[in-house]
């Protein structure tokens, strides 16, 4: 079996390549180097000729402010990039893991998502992933969609790094505390990715580590870990506007993936704990 996983130079798929290659699958990793997503011709013809079994299609366009003012490159990207994989599967009679986002919701009440739940994406980032799902539907019978949420990594810029550097720097921190998800680490979301990606339980899945919190929540515990004295100020999202607007709710339901018999993720606080090992 031959796994093609895009964006290996980004937190996620660095992580599941290194996760398929403990498990001794052929895997190979790809950045924006090897072929551009909007580029249609060049995506077809890397993939004609590595002629994987399973794409997992981790890359995507994912400054969501500068998505705001970039819309076409951005669309160009999550949607005819993804397009453009999603009908190289289908020629090769390959399957397809695509990652896709909270941001799909309308990010309102405190429920938490089902993963068939009422779609409406707040911002230019969160509708172009929408469509990158909607044309894996279109093209695709054997494919996998697979929500994150709030990823942080050791390959790629994230909340959690810059929270470390910022409470080193400052005494206090004002963060938002309105806003409520599941902080997910992606050598964890990798685990079960590859879990559900050489299964056949195609389907849409949402994939975080148990428990949710607001920013500010994160951002104490993180401090706390890492045994930063900085205080954290909570504040609401009215005072830290941002060209993209944020969902307030990221709740994401793991009913899918229990009814699959995957398991679920650790807690994020044990999560943070590791990262902040593998960091350090
Ligand atoms: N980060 C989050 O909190 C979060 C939340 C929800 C969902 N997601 C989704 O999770 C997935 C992984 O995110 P991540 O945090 O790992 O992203 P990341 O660290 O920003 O990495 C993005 C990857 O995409 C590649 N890429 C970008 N533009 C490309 C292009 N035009 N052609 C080819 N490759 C391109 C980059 O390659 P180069 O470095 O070579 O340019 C890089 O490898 C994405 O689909 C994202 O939408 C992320």
């Amino acid at each position: 079996m031959r796994i093609l996983v895009t964006g290996v130079t980004g937190q996620l798929g660095y992580d599941v390549v290194s996760c398929l290659k403990e498990r001794q699958l052929e895997c190979i990793g790809t950045g924006s180097s090897d072929f551009d997503l909007a580029d249609a011709d060049a995506v077809r013809e890397y993939l004609m000729q590595y002629r994987p079994d399973i794409v997992i299609h981790c890359a995507a366009y994912t400054n969501v402010n500068q998505a705001q003012q970039e819309q076409e490159r951005c669309r160009a990207v999550n949607v005819d990039g993804t397009r453009a994989i999603a009908l190289a599967c289908r020629e090769l009679g390959a399957g397809m893991v695509y990652i896709s986002t909270d941001y799909v919701f309308p990010g309102d009440g405190t429920q938490f998502y089902e993963t068939d739940d009422r779609k409406n994406p707040q911002c230019v980032y969160g509708r172009t992933k929408y469509e990158g799902e909607q044309a894996v539907q279109e093209i695709l019978e054997k494919y996998f969609i697979v929500r994150v949420s709030w990823t942080f990594g050791a390959h790629g810029n994230n909340f959690v790094k810059t929270m470390l550097r910022l409470g080193r720097e400052r005494q206090e921190v004002r963060v938002v505390d309105d806003q409520i998800g599941s902080p997910s680490y992606t050598k964890d979301i990798a685990a079960v990715l590859c879990d559900i990606a050489v299964s056949e339980k195609y389907g849409v899945y949402h994939l975080t580590n148990e428990g949710v919190c607001s920013w500010a929540e994160f951002t104490q515990e993180i401090f706390r870990q890492a045994g930063i004295g900085a205080k954290v100020i909570p504040i609401p999202s009215s005072e830290y506007p941002t060209p993209a607007k944020r969902p307030l709710n990221s709740r994401l339901s793991k009913r899918c993936l229990d009814e699959a018999g995957f398991a679920r993720l650790p807690q994020w606080q044990d999560a943070l704990a590791r990262f902040l090992k593998e960091l350090s």
